[in-house]
């Protein structure tokens, strides 16, 4: 049975109708069409899903649709201001922080978090904050860097 569902997505007013169980990264991906966000184990083990409801950030994989009811989601489609790179999207190219990109929506999504929400005072700290956010190229030390510039 279809139920219906209001939220904002990247600033655009929703309403749509969707099976209660269908999952808030289905739902960006299959319904809405914004396959930015990434799914990679669909468990909550890796944050290739990771987008933002009401800022703060969350793994839509483990969140069902119908809980954001009335919320604000950004996804990393919502995150450029028109032909202007998000900041921390600029990091992540000028500090390599990406090889195969496929984790990167995810990881700039919890990146941006972590700077909002005041915990990237250190390396050790963002690497913290970053641990659920899984990178099977790498890119760690990269993408700590472009925290630390994000945040200067
Ligand atoms: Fe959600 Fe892996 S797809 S944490």
């Amino acid at each position: 049975e279809q139920m219906p569902l209001r939220l904002t997505v990247n600033g655009k007013a929703q309403q749509i109708s969707i099976e209660p169980r269908v999952t808030l990264l289905d739902l960006l991906r299959e319904q809405l069409h914004l396959t930015g966000t990434k799914k990679g184990c669909d468990h909550g083990q890796c944050g290739a899903c990771t987008v933002h409801v009401d800022g703060q950030r969350i793994n839509s994989c483990l969140t069902l649709a119908m809980t954001t009811e009335g919320s604000n989601v950004t996804t990393i489609e919502g995150l450029a201001d028109g032909d202007q790179l998000h900041p921390m999207q600029e990091a992540f190219i000028k500090h390599d922080g990406f090889q195969c990109g496929y984790c990167t929506p995810g990881q700039i999504m919890s990146a941006v978090a972590c700077i909002r929400e005041g915990h990237a005072h250190s390396p050790e700290e963002i690497r913290e904050y970053m641990s659920g956010n899984i990178c099977r190229c790498g890119a760690y030390a990269n993408i700590v860097e472009a925290i630390m510039d994000v945040k200067k």
